[in-house]
């Protein structure tokens, strides 16, 4: 090298300096299986907001919505081995991690969403969000979406009407097993092939909450739906333990500000919107959403609620009893 080309080969580092010490943001990924406009979709949305008004230049939040990156149940595998970094599964979807969890599943636990609620927040119902650190799994907080509705192809208005049906469920041994119960056939699927299933006819029958059917368009094959109430559908917005330790103290306080301001909107969207798409659903034409009388919602609860009884011993009678007292404030 002579001694004019070394003064502009300094130059020329000094120019690219900035370019060398500027690093990309770390992308985290986010991944959840239903669309947009849902309380789910909602909620990630702001959440990647947040954190990138707060940490944008060591941070990007990818969102993958209606289950375009994996489902669920991969989702779940994906978190405890630090492959994606967030995600909001449904309650039902971590049999494989915990036992304890299943006390959401229970059919008619809960008469209503201030119940649930009451129930997450208290003692019993945070401690399940450690519950699965050993696993490499942290829940972050819960998440609305509802009470659960039941639809089919034909109408119905007792349980014994489903007999025979093929209903399609989410992957949990009590979701199976309240099928049976009904004399119904349990058909675990993942949520991004019920709406084939359904058109292909496969399956004659489903559960879900009012904004899963009317964002999924369910009601296209399905059009009677009974106000049947009698489940929860709530998320675990999970984390990878090792990458949430991982974080700076500060950084932690910024995700921690960023999930609590994002799950509050989630939870009014979820609100508005179980309101709202019930409403919708019952004014189509075609579609027949029954209301029981107390007197017939006792007979759906009579056939459904030995379960309680046999995952006593799995789930945890004190946990069971935390649940069934936040229905009784
Ligand atoms: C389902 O599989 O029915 C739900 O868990 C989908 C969802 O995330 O709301």
């Amino acid at each position: 090298m002579n001694r004019r080309t070394l003064p502009s080969l300094l130059g020329l580092i000094a120019l690219l300096m900035p370019m060398l010490l500027w690093a990309a943001p770390q992308q985290l990924i986010l991944s959840h299986v239903v669309s947009p406009d849902t309380p789910k979709g909602k909620m990630a949305e702001m959440f990647k907001s947040i954190i990138e008004k707060k940490l944008g230049d060591r941070y990007e939040i990818i969102i993958h919505s209606n289950a375009s990156l994996m489902d669920d149940d991969e989702a779940v595998t994906a978190i405890a081995e630090g492959r994606i970094h967030f995600a909001a599964p449904s309650l039902s979807k971590f049999e494989s991690y915990t036992q304890q969890l299943k006390v959401f599943d229970l059919p008619f636990l809960f008469p209503d969403m201030n119940a649930v609620n009451r129930f997450q927040k208290s003692p019993t119902g945070q401690a399940l969000l450690s519950s699965m650190e050993s696993q490499g799994i942290l829940g972050l907080g819960y998440l609305h979406n509802g009470l659960k509705q039941l639809t089919a192809d034909r109408p119905f208005t007792r349980p014994e009407d489903l007999a025979g049906l093929r209903f399609r469920t989410m992957n949990s041994d009590v979701l199976i097993k309240q099928f049976e119960l009904l004399n119904a056939e349990a058909v675990p699927m993942a949520f991004s092939k019920v709406y084939e299933s359904l058109a292909n006819r496969s399956i004659q029958g489903q559960e879900n909450t009012w904004s899963n059917i009317f964002s999924q368009a369910f009601y296209d094959h399905q059009p009677y739906m009974m106000i049947s109430n009698h489940g929860v559908l709530d998320y675990m917005l999970i984390t990878n333990s090792e990458f949430w330790s991982g974080l700076s103290e500060e950084e932690r306080r910024s995700f921690r500000f960023a999930l609590e301001m994002s799950l509050k909107y989630g939870n009014a969207v979820a609100k508005a919107k179980s309101a709202n798409d019930k409403i919708e659903l019952g004014r189509m034409k075609g579609v027949s959403v029954y209301e029981p009388s107390a007197d017939e919602l006792t007979v759906w609860q009579t056939a459904m609620q030995p379960l309680w009884a046999s995952y006593e011993g799995l789930i945890g009678e004190k946990v069971i009893q935390a649940a069934q007292q936040a229905g009784r404030p």
